[in-house]
């Protein structure tokens, strides 16, 4: 049997768990959350939506009940704080690293050979939280952001040139935030580079609207994004459960790829049932270069934050 847990029964979680259950990716799913009662009401809500959309994945709710979690294939962690207006990602670093760190203990102590893939913000230093917490190997504790990012980039793309969204192919790397690292040289419009289709004016202000593509909902609702982070991590989940090997940027520590060690950021990976089975290595020209190595510094920085509060 497959099953899936999806720690926090917010706007993400809930989102993640309803994708999962829908698409019939995970046989079983449960959610869980603090808040007495939240979890096993928004499980049974998607439960009893499967007669209409007509699916059979389960749902359980579970308020911090870790036991209920056993023997899963994969766990989504999505529980934190969310942004406010006028917050950064980084401003919750002190919370969710609390939230985070005690929820990885719970999930690794009932699922020890689960593939870990997190969410919470500031995601590349929350999926740092996650690794150490763990103790498990890099590949298995690894964060969403990139397949979020590259999919608002394609969709603003595609509204610019009136194309499916299903055309656009896109790659994006570093950290999750202002200083994210959007390639433009790889991407194409089926297999078309992008360059060829629109003016270099056009797709600087796409590139420039994807690096505040999370502030911009922020603004306008009060609260960050889930519909697309959901479906973001669900898709990471597809990947793994059925080995697809599909090829994401997905946030890892990196040891040594791109020149770079003991730094997580989002780089293209194959994704298939052992979690990340490669980093794949692009051959970067000095300008890309020059963008990662300003992403690193600033997730370097933020880890350097982590690494402070923990030493308190
Ligand atoms: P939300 O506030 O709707 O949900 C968070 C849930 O976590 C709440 O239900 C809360 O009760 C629960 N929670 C808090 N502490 C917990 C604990 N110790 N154990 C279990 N559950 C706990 O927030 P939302 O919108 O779902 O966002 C969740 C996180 O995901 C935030 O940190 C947000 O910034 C982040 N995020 C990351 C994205 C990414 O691309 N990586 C995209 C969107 C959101
Ligand atoms: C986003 O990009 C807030 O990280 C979240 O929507």
């Amino acid at each position: 049997m497959t099953k899936v847990t999806v720690v926090g029964a917010g706007n993400v979680g809930a989102t993640c768990a309803d994708v999962l259950a829908y698409r019939e990716i995970a046989e079983e799913i449960v959610l869980v959350d603090i808040k007495e009662g939240v979890a096993e009401g928004k499980a049974l809500d998607i439960w009893q939506k499967a007669p209409i959309n007509a699916y059979d994945s389960r749902t359980v709710g579970s308020t911090n009940d870790y036991s209920k979690t056993a023997n899963s294939d994969v766990v989504v962690i999505t529980s934190g704080l969310p942004r406010k207006p006028g917050m950064t990602r980084d401003d919750l670093i002190e919370t969710n690293a609390g939230i985070v760190k005690s929820v990885t203990e719970n999930v690794v102590k009932h699922s020890p050979n689960a593939i870990i893939i997190i969410v919470s913000n500031p995601l590349d230093v929350m999926t740092y939280q996650a690794h150490i917490t763990s103790k498990l190997p890099r590949t298995k504790v690894i964060g969403m952001a990139g397949i979020l990012d590259t999919a608002r980039y394609r969709a603003f793309l595609a509204e610019a040139l009136d194309v499916s969204p299903k055309e656009i192919q896109a790659i994006l790397m570093g950290g999750h935030g202002d200083t994210m690292v959007p390639l433009p040289r790889y991407t194409t419009v089926a297999g078309i580079p992008v360059t060829e289709l629109i003016d270099a004016d056009k797709l600087n202000e796409i590139i420039e609207r994807t690096k505040f593509g999370g502030g911009e909902l922020v603004k306008l609702m009060g609260t960050s994004a889930w519909y697309a982070p959901g479906a973001a991590a669900a898709q990471m989940v597809e990947a793994i459960l059925k080995n697809q090997r599909r090829v994401f940027p997905v946030c890892i520590k990196l040891d040594g790829e791109y020149g770079i060690d003991d730094c997580y950021l989002g780089v293209p990976v194959i994704l298939g049932r052992n979690g990340v089975e490669k980093v794949i290595e692009l051959h970067l020209n000095e300008d890309e270069k020059a963008l990662l190595e300003t992403s690193r510094t600033h997730v370097k920085e933020v880890m350097t934050v982590l690494d402070n509060i923990a030493a308190k």
